[in-house]
């Protein structure tokens, strides 16, 4: 089995813990969804596409498990133990990943270029979602240079 499917199978199985169905579709859609675009992004940017798609798989399942609060610290150490348990990743992938779970809450700084990737996937998948709604503020400034790099011809 390939890294990614690994991954997304552990977090899948995670997942399962979510009692309620519309639920559980919610966090693969979304999961899913900035996975997806993170690989996108990381090609464009000459960043690592499959530790980009493994970000965005694994960045908010804290989040849909546990509680929104403090979720990128505690998601963090989530993907943390779940790339150690997998045993095919090195230290450096396994610091990569976790790093950009920690900051893709930030959206308002700079990061390195694996968590930038990972917060522009965040902000798209959010604004795709639901396309005919403005997006946050937090999210906005990304959303305009978003719309910019990849062309995308919106209000
Ligand atoms: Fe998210």
């Amino acid at each position: 089995m390939d890294r990614i499917h690994a991954v997304e199978n552990m977090a899948f199985t995670i997942l399962d813990e979510i009692g309620d169905e519309v639920e559980k579709m919610e966090a693969i859609a979304h999961l899913s969804g900035v996975a997806k675009f993170s690989f996108l992004l990381a090609s464009r940017r000459s960043v690592n596409p499959e530790l980009a798609y493994i970000s965005g798989i694994l960045h908010d399942l804290y989040a849909f498990t546990h509680e929104r609060k403090e979720h990128a610290l505690h998601g963090s150490v989530l993907a943390l133990g779940v790339l150690k348990s997998l045993n095919t990743f090195n230290d450096d992938e396994i610091d990569a990943v976790v790093m950009a779970i920690k900051h893709h809450s930030d959206k308002k700084r700079v990061h390195d270029p694996l968590s930038e990737v990972l917060k522009d996937a965040d902000v798209l998948d959010h604004f795709l979602s639901d396309p005919f709604q403005s997006p946050s503020v937090k999210d906005y400034q990304r959303y305009r240079s978003l719309k910019k790099e990849l062309g995308i011809n919106l209000p």
